[in-house]
Parts: structure tokens; sequence; C-alpha cells
């Protein structure tokens, strides 16, 4: 009887022996100083591709096409079908690229979409929660296409980074939006100031308490936009439509946003145009023309 309590006993030490020595090697394994996955030392490795900016960012080139990073980041190949597939990863957070011809273009309906131009490339820029998504090249030399999505950074830095990317053998102005403050900020800022002031009221597709306001710019003027949000009730008195509009509502007194700047008037109005372009379907963009 205590022959076999003492067996059972020490079988569960040596078990828990085992799992102690598992335990520790899984630790050691853990704190090895992960030099593997240390940027530097891929840039050693590689310093062709590697080319210091000298502030903390980097220029990889990746052959088809380079880009700035913050120098934590470097590139690790993928395999792809039909293209040139890669990662740019911190191991942490990663960007991806795909460079061939069936490059993804944000068309789906799950983003944002906006035109730019990046070093002469049309290009477009995905946005999704007000953040920078990616951006798509359409159509580069020959039929191939290049999309890169960002990493979790600022959105500052993702700015800096995708309007960093040169497609060698191509160049041109940069006539950025990304680069000061236009289209995309003004966007931006449009987008967090209409969801703060007008969204318990205005939808962009449907009527609620007010009308719809997708493209309400275009469908009228700015004039009109900027008198109903800065000075509505002088509006209506003065203007037979803004009082039309007003019955039609049953005499809902607009709010008076009169400390609006002209920005942030510009930066709403980006938003609600900017939407309707979004919009637009992906016929419009250049089509790739496989044969060639
Ligand atoms: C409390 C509800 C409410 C809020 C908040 C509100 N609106 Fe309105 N808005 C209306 C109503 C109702 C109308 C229809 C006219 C009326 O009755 O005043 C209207 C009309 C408009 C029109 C004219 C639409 C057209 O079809 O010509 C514009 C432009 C407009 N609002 C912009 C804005 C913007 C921009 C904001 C946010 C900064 C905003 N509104 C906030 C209720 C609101």
């Amino acid at each position: 009887m205590q022959h076999q309590t003492i067996g059972i006993l020490g079988g569960s030490i040596k078990i828990l022996i085992l799992s102690l020595g598992l335990l520790a090697l899984a630790t050691s394994l853990l704190l090895i100083p992960p030099k593997f996955f240390d940027a530097r030392s891929f840039a050693e490795a590689d310093p062709d591709k590697y080319t210091s900016l000298g502030d903390g960012w980097h220029r990889i080139d990746l052959g088809p096409f380079s880009i700035d990073t913050p120098d934590r980041f470097y590139h690790v190949r993928k395999r792809g079908i039909d293209s040139y597939v890669g990662l740019i990863t911190d191991r942490k957070d990663s960007m991806h690229f795909d460079f061939g011809w069936y490059s993804y273009s944000y068309g789906d309906g799950r983003y944002l979409r906006s035109h730019d131009t990046i070093h002469g490339q049309k290009v477009i820029i995905a946005f999704k929660n007000d953040h920078i998504a990616g951006v798509h090249f359409p159509l580069l030399n020959k039929s191939n296409k290049l999309t890169v999505s960002t990493a979790q950074l600022s959105d500052q830095d993702n700015r800096r980074i995708i309007r960093s990317i040169k497609i060698n053998g191509i160049s041109g102005p940069t006539s950025s939006v990304l680069g000061q403050n236009k289209e995309s900020d003004l966007f931006i800022s449009g987008s967090s100031l209409f969801k703060a002031n007008c969204t318990s009221c205005h939808h962009l597709d449907k009527k609620i308490i007010g009308p719809a306001l997708r493209g309400v710019v275009s469908r009228t003027s700015v004039e009109w936009f900027t008198n109903w949000v800065k000075n509505p009730m002088e509006f209506i008195r003065t203007n037979p439509r803004a009082a039309q509009l007003f019955e039609e509502y049953n005499q809902t007194q607009h709010i008076r946003f009169s400390t609006f700047t002209d920005e942030q008037i510009k930066s709403l109005i980006e938003f609600v145009e900017q939407e309707r372009q979004h919009a637009v379907p992906e016929k419009n963009y250049p089509r790739v023309v496989a044969c060639q």
C-alpha cells in the first residue's frame, strides 16, 4: 500500500520535473535575443537595398520600386503567383505589397477611395475609418499594378511612406494631396467635423431629420451650403428656395454653426462631395491592357 503511494508520488514528481524543464526551455527560447529579426542585420546583409535617410528612416529598394520607411522595418519576401509579393515588417507590424497583374485595387466597397498623384503616377488612396489603409497604382510600365497596404503607424508616417513610393524607371512631378494638406487632409477633418456636428440629423444617403447631403454642393452651390451651416435663419428669410426647404422640413430651425472657419467649411464640403467621388465605379480608371 505504502509502496504504491510512493510510486504514484514518484511518478508525479518526474512529470513535474519534466514540465519544469520544458518550461525553462521555452522561456530561454523566448529570451534569446531576436537577432534573426533585427532589421539592422538585414540591412547589413543587403547594403545595396537599404539606404539610410539619416532621420531614423531608410529607403528600401525593392527592385521595381523603392519605398521609405522607419528604419526598424525591413523587407521579407513572400511567394506570389504571377507577382512579386512581400512584407515590410518590424515584426509587430507590417505593410504588404503586391506588384503584378492582379494587385488589389480596394474597389470592393469596403474602402473610401481618393484619387491622387505620386511621382507623376495616378494612384488611388484607400481609407478605412478615416485612416489611410493603402495605395494602389493602377497602371505601371507594361501591365503591372502595385498595391501597398499601410501598417498601424500615424497618418503622418503613412503619408510619408506612401508619398515616397517611386516606381523605378518612371519619374514625374509629385503633385500629391498627401503632401501639403490638400484633399485627403481636408477629407479627414471634414469627416470628423461632420460626425461630431451633423450626423444627428443628416445622413449622406437618406433623409433623416434633415435632407441627405451627399453631393449637395454640386447640386446647389458653395454659397448655399455655407449659408445653411453658418447663417441659416438669415438665409431662410432672404432666399425663397431656402424658405421652401425650411417649410418642407416642418420649419425645423437649423443650428447655426457661426464659428466654423472657411477651412472647416471647406473640409465639410470635401467630405460630402468627395464621398460621391469615392463611389465612382472602377471602370472609370485606366484599364489594364493585358496584351502588349
Ligand atoms: C438638429 C438637426 C440638424 C443638425 C445637427 C444639422 N442639420 Fe442641416 N438641416 C437640418 C434640417 C431639418 C434641414 C432642412 C432645412 C431646415 O428645416 O432647416 C437641414 C438642411 C441642411 C442643408 C441644406 C440641404 C439641401 O438639400 O439643400 C445643408 C447643406 C445642411 N443642413 C448642412 C448641415 C451641416 C453641414 C451640418 C453639420 C455641421 C448640419 N446641417 C447639422 C437639420 C440639421
